[in-house]
């Protein structure tokens, strides 16, 4: 994971290095450090921590730093060594004239370093990434060209990277090169950038280059120059990047999360414009590639997906199974990809991930690709490397998510998994008509419903700071909701660290219901519809066992407030899209009681929004 950035030019090189990673945040925030060319010398600067430590240390460096025109950064999320100023990067070479950041994981690591320590390298760190830069620093001694010695260094690598490196002997450049982790080159006037991510650059340029893998890029303030594995030069071919950067501002709200919160109805709208403007026309989802036949001669569909996106995954096995007739299995990336699957041309592989980038998913994806499977990915990131492996491409176009706890990217995906599983059964004649024009006006009208919902909050509030001293919490639910209950528990641990779990109500008697007491809020998701009066009775199993008791629900049954210490309404919707819905309440409650618990809502402990390895 983590994230790194280069710039060459007139700007504060320091300026623009802490700019661009507070930008790339969401990939680690565990360490950073930057690493300048002045006064003809590398200046290497680390901080343990958040990255505002690294910012309070440049600014008592202002003198030193004042002349550099060229610079490289990372904010880290720690894979190889603890999270320390030893280990945060730039790394550098034994004489400290070269330094380099690194996103990614280096196989084939110990075997470099043991070489290498024979050789004369002399290792201070614990991270895979410091091999990198000796290995480098050692070619360069016998050729004295830093674009080769990076060149064959970087043949002599297994396993992912990202690169941006600087040399003392090689003013006004940076070399950037890449290998399964992503890269891209900003292109300015008199000045030039490379970075992990859109984010980092997009204040200063939206000309850029995207590098393929193993290509390598020559920056200096007035040229980039593009070269591939064997040395050729390639064609700079810039693109325009659809990105305007009031989508990294907080818009006033207090935190990142509860602004994606509050963008949903947005989404959902933005999502369907396009696709679907009335109940009464068939959906318009073209960039799924499958016709009648080919509909026709598949016989199952394998989603794949983590954390968040296998939830979004869960609900859409659901609504893909009662509306297409063809049976949907999901299963967590990391597990999909060490096992024998069966797998074919006959089978249908959706691949579903916010990022686009997470490693697991991303090697599920590549591998039924190799078995001849049609390949549909669900992203937020057309441009992501799991995007480049689809046959059919959906994006979700939710906008940045900052906040790490994924909000309106899952609402986006849940709407993807409709439109899909519509557009599907309209193909394939497989469900009832009117009944297909009812779900259709539902997803017409959501928006709307949450955007009321979003307007009343008090109550969530109030239950949030009820509850806010709770060491754990159940959530429960069946059918459809079953995934709510798993989302909304991840929502509560990942920014709370409260221990939080969701059950399928019906198995609650089949163990967990022993961890039952007056202390342990148990929340039930009640929406209306098939299971309603099912789950019902497994609340009052629970109330039984004296638990606290908390009701979110669509109903307006007011028997309820006999039941329930605590009753969330929300507007009334149709089951099949009441998942929707019932995330909203949840992810506030979350959010409430990380607020309230003073908790760093934005970036949780021990995670990244990008998880890149596997
Ligand atoms: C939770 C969260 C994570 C991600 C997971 C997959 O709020 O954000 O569980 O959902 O890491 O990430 P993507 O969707 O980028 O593949």
């Amino acid at each position: 994971m983590c994230g790194i950035v280069g710039y060459v030019g007139d700007r504060k090189v320091a300026e623009v290095l802490t700019k661009g990673l507070s930008s790339l945040e969401y990939r680690g925030y565990d360490s950073s450090g930057v690493a300048l060319l002045a006064d003809g010398q590398t200046k290497v600067y680390k901080a343990e921590g958040k990255l505002q430590n690294l910012k309070d240390l440049l600014a008592t460096k202002e003198d030193e730093i004042k002349t550099a025109n060229v610079g490289i950064g990372h904010i880290r999320w720690a894979t190889h060594g603890v999270p320390n100023e030893t280990n945060a990067h730039p790394h550098t070479s034994n004489s400290g004239k070269l330094a380099i950041v690194h996103n990614g994981i280096i196989e084939n690591f110990k075997e470099l370093r043991e070489e290498l320590e024979k050789r004369g390298s002399i290792f201070k760190s614990q991270t895979d990434t410091e091999v990198i830069a000796h290995l480098i620093a050692q070619e360069y001694k016998k050729i004295n060209n830093l674009q080769e010695a990076v060149r064959v260094a970087t043949a002599q690598l297994e396993g992912a990277y990202a690169l941006c490196i600087i040399h003392q002997d090689v003013p006004n450049t940076i070399i950037a090169t890449r290998r399964n982790a992503p890269l891209l080159i900003g292109l300015g006037e008199g000045e030039n950038f490379a970075a992990s991510d859109v984010p980092a650059i997009i204040e200063y340029t939206k000309k850029a280059v995207y590098l393929d893998d193993n290509q390598l890029a020559v920056l200096t303030p007035n040229s980039v120059k593009i070269f591939d594995k064997d040395n050729n030069p390639v064609a700079v071919k810039p693109e325009m990047l659809p990105w305007e950067p009031i989508a990294l501002s907080k818009m006033g709200y207090k935190h990142f999360m509860l602004k994606e919160i509050n963008e949903q109805p947005d989404v959902m709208r933005n999502f369907l414009s396009g696709k679907l403007y009335s109940a009464d026309e068939p959906i318009k989802l073209e960039e799924v590639k499958l016709d009648k036949a080919k509909l026709k001669d598949l016989n199952r569909i394998q989603v794949v997906a983590c954390g968040t996106s296998l939830h979004a995954a869960m609900v859409g096995k659901y609504v893909i199974e009662e509306l297409c007739e063809i049976p949907v299995d999901v299963e967590a990336s990391s597990e999909y990809i060490y096992r024998k699957t069966v797998t074919d041309e006959h089978t249908l592989v959706i691949g579903v991930s916010q990022s686009g980038e997470t490693a697991d998913t991303l090697t599920a994806v590549k591998q039924s690709k190799a078995r001849g499977s049609h390949i549909l990915i669900i992203t937020n990131r057309p441009d992501s490397a799991m995007a480049r492996e689809a046959d059919s491409l959906v994006p979700v176009n939710a906008g940045i998510e900052v906040s790490v706890a994924a909000t309106k990217s899952y609402v986006a995906q849940l709407m993807a998994f409709y439109a899909l599983a519509i557009h599907l059964a309209e193909i394939k004649e497989s469900a009832d008509k009117e009944y297909l024009k009812e779900i259709k006006n539902e997803l017409l009208l959501l928006p709307q419903k949450i955007e009321l919902l979003l307007t009343k909050t008090d109550k969530i509030q109030k239950c949030s700071r009820m509850y806010s001293s709770s060491k754990n919490f159940i959530f429960i639910a069946r059918g459809i909701n079953y995934a709510t209950a798993l989302e909304g528990a991840l929502k509560l641990k990942e920014i709370s660290y409260i221990n939080a779990t969701g059950y399928p109500a019906g198995e609650l008697k089949h163990g967990p219901i022993a961890m039952l007491d007056e202390t342990l809020p148990v929340l039930s998701i009640m929406m209306t519809g098939k299971v309603y009066e099912k789950i019902l009775s497994n609340a009052q199993e629970s109330k039984a066992r004296n638990a606290r008791m908390i009701a979110l629900t669509d109903s307006t049954d007011e028997k309820l407030d006999d039941l329930f210490d605590f009753v969330l309404n929300v507007p009334h919707v149709h089951e099949m899209v009441s998942p929707i819905m019932a995330i909203v309440p949840l992810q506030l409650l979350a959010y409430y009681i990380a607020e309230f618990l003073g908790k760093d809502v934005d970036q949780p402990r021990n995670l990244a929004k990008s998880v890149t390895v596997e």
